[in-house]
């Protein structure tokens, strides 16, 4: 018997509740906890609603504030493991669910499916989606591309949605990871990293299953909006350089099907606008740091303060450039966080207008062969 968690954060009390009511319907799902960051008007929507939801139910549903728990910004990190603590401590369930609370597309499927790959054993359930080849570029360019590199030998390159926030843990899963202090201290937007760092790390096995009809939520504009998300998962890959993860994981991935018109065509950002952001910020630190970097790199991104250049940004490049960040960049200085973001974008732009431009398959089947082709350097580069 399961709870269901959605961590929130100022969103539409709606769909929130919506997505409650999914998860309270479902045989299986004992208790539905939401966390939310602050007592924001969601938070106030959602508490006045649910005492007649659990009524009508026959089944607990609380909300609670997140609690101080982790070392850096107070984010979802925070909320996560205020869920996890809770879980443990609080309750006898054996599984824990965790969906992201602004999905509009949830569906009882979402909790059936999962819940039947614990029944097989495993230890930890995640849900993956169809993409669009131009949305996931925090995923592919920068948690995919360090799990590659530093840990070829580990499932960690092979999971499919690194930093997504819909997985079941059975309780003993939750215990491995709510006692690794590494997760507990990830407070911020990181935590995804953490969570499956720490199941690599430990061993525990692993299914991914499938859902297709995707996770419709909202919509990012130009890169601007994930770039607290792209530094925090930077730092968190940064920070975990020198660790030790299990081989020989248990690993399952469910087989996908055909994806849809709607999303093979959808645009993940904003191209225009992003292009700018290549001009905007620059400081003479900035330029100064650049030094530690390849030529191509430093005099590409220098041009960029007249006219965006990303061409040179390709996926050879950005390994070294990906190596040379992991030993210098420093999480709390704001040179290095803007800089950081320009080159991610250089590396986002150059594969869009040379890879995604060939359309969906072309680019799924150059982003999975990307990822192997960085598990082989890094295992044949000594
Ligand atoms: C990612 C963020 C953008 O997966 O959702 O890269």
């Amino acid at each position: 018997m399961s709870l269901v968690v959605f961590p929130f954060k100022e969103e539409d009390p709606e769909v929130l509740l919506r997505n409650v009511k999914v998860a309270l319907d479902h045989p299986r799902v004992k208790e539905v906890l939401c966390v939310g960051a602050s007592e924001d008007h969601c938070f106030r929507a959602v508490s006045a609603a649910i005492p007649d939801l659990s009524r009508e139910y026959g089944k607990p549903v609380n909300v609670i504030v997140q609690e101080r728990i982790g070392e850096l910004r107070p984010g979802k990190g925070d909320g996560m493991n205020t869920a996890l603590k809770y879980f443990l401590e609080r309750t006898d369930h054996e599984r824990v669910h965790f969906y992201d609370a602004d999905i509009v597309s949830f569906s009882e499927e979402w909790i059936t499916k999962a819940e039947e790959a614990a029944d097989e054993g495993y230890q930890v359930v995640r849900h993956y989606f169809p993409r669009s080849s131009t949305d996931a570029m925090i995923t592919w360019f920068i948690t995919r591309t360090g799990f590659a590199l530093l840990w070829p030998k580990s499932v960690l390159p092979w999971i499919e949605q690194p930093i997504g926030g819909e997985l079941l843990l059975t309780r003993e899963a939750a215990g491995v990871l709510f006692s690794d202090h590494r997760v507990r201290r990830q407070s911020d937007w990181g935590i995804d990293t953490l969570y499956t760092f720490s199941m690599a790390a430990h061993g525990l096995s692993i299914a991914e299953i499938y859902i297709g009809v995707g996770k419709l939520h909202k919509l990012y504009g130009a890169l601007t909006d994930l770039k607290t998300m792209l530094i925090e998962c930077f730092a968190a890959v940064q920070s975990l350089k020198g660790e030790a993860v299990a081989e020989g994981t248990v690993h399952h991935v469910e087989y996908p099907g055909p994806v849809k018109q709607e999303v093979k065509e959808k645009i993940g950002y904003d191209i225009e606008g992003t292009l700018w952001l290549l001009r905007e910020n620059w400081t003479d630190r900035q330029a100064e740091l650049l030094g530690l970097f390849p030529g191509k790199v430093r005099e590409g991104l220098l041009a960029s303060r007249d006219y965006p250049r990303f061409a040179f940004m390709d996926d050879g490049l950005w390994a070294e450039v990906y190596g040379i960040l992991l030993e210098h960049f420093e999480p709390g200085d704001p040179d290095w966080r803007e800089l950081l973001f320009k080159l991610w974008i250089t590396r986002v732009l150059q594969y869009t207008t040379t890879v995604a431009l060939r359309g969906y398959d072309y680019a799924m089947y150059y982003l999975h062969r990307m990822v192997a082709d960085y598990v082989h350097r890094s295992l044949t580069s000594g």
